[in-house]
């Protein structure tokens, strides 16, 4: 029977020496310490039933400027204690207490690229995704997925911001259309003023028209006349 259970402070060395078997990725004890300092609540042991530590989670919160996250250090199972569900249980665990405690808005970790028991049990039973390639992450140059997990808050955070961007989009928009629509105005003022003027125009040229048409009608009439009398001249003769 193997219990997970949260670490202490005398557990450190022991997961030190599980690191050591596990992985080529290893820590001075003072950085244990300081893990173990700063957030005693996100580390995690398996013990079996001779109090023997047979796996370990060594994670750690990161506050960058506009979100606060966990980070998954290091974890393993020792060899004689794999596919038991272990590193799941000590994952879950911590990530529990990344949200619970600190209220992260997701968790990190890398892994090599060729880790093909750590990725599956990230992808497949952890549900993490792949956030980026590190590439030449790794001591010995190998690439590095960058995985991340979000969480409640997270998720939240971000339909928050998504709704808020939607909504930007629609006062924008709100306002392109009013803007629109004074411009319409404008120009629809404008062509009346303009078919007004137009109008006022035409008018003129009538009222300047009507005098000379006046004229020719009299002088039309006067030759009339003229030519009555020479007719009648006609006539007498
Ligand atoms: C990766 C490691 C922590 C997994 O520990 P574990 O206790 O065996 O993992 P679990 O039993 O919780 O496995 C959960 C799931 O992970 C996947 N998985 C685990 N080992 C696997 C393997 N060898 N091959 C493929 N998938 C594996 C499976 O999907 C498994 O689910 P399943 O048992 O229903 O098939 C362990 O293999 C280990 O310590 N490896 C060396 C150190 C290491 O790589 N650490 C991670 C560094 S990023």
């Amino acid at each position: 029977m193997v219990c997970i259970r949260p670490a202490t402070v005398d557990d450190l060395l022991a997961m030190q020496a599980c690191n050591l078997c596990c992985l080529p990725e290893n820590y001075q004890m003072k950085y244990y310490f300081y893990h173990m300092l700063s957030w005693p609540q996100l580390l995690y042991v398996a013990e079996d039933y001779n109090k023997k530590i047979v796996g370990y989670v060594l994670a750690k919160m990161e506050e960058d400027a506009s979100e606060v996250h966990g980070h998954i250090t290091s974890l393993a199972v020792l060899r004689s204690h794999r596919k038991l569900g272990l590193a799941s249980k000590l994952m879950r665990a911590a990530m529990a207490a990344m949200e619970e405690t600190f209220g992260a808005e997701h968790v990190s970790l890398h892994v090599r690229v060729t880790n093909r028991a750590a990725f599956t049990l990230y992808s497949e039973t952890l549900g993490f995704e792949i956030h980026d390639v590190e590439h030449k992450y790794y001591a010995d140059k190998e690439d590095a997925y960058d995985m991340r997990k979000m969480f409640e808050t997270g998720l939240k955070k971000q339909e928050a911001g998504r709704q808020k961007k939607k909504d930007k989009e629609k006062v924008k928009e709100n306002q392109k259309e009013k803007e629109k629509e004074k411009d319409e105005e404008k120009d629809k003022e404008k062509e009346e003023k303009d078919a007004d003027k137009d109008k006022d125009k035409d008018k003129e040229k009538d009222a300047a028209k009507e005098p000379a048409e006046a004229d020719n009608t009299a002088g039309d009439a006067a030759e009339e006349e003229k030519k009555k009398k020479q007719r009648k001249k006609k006539g007498k003769k």
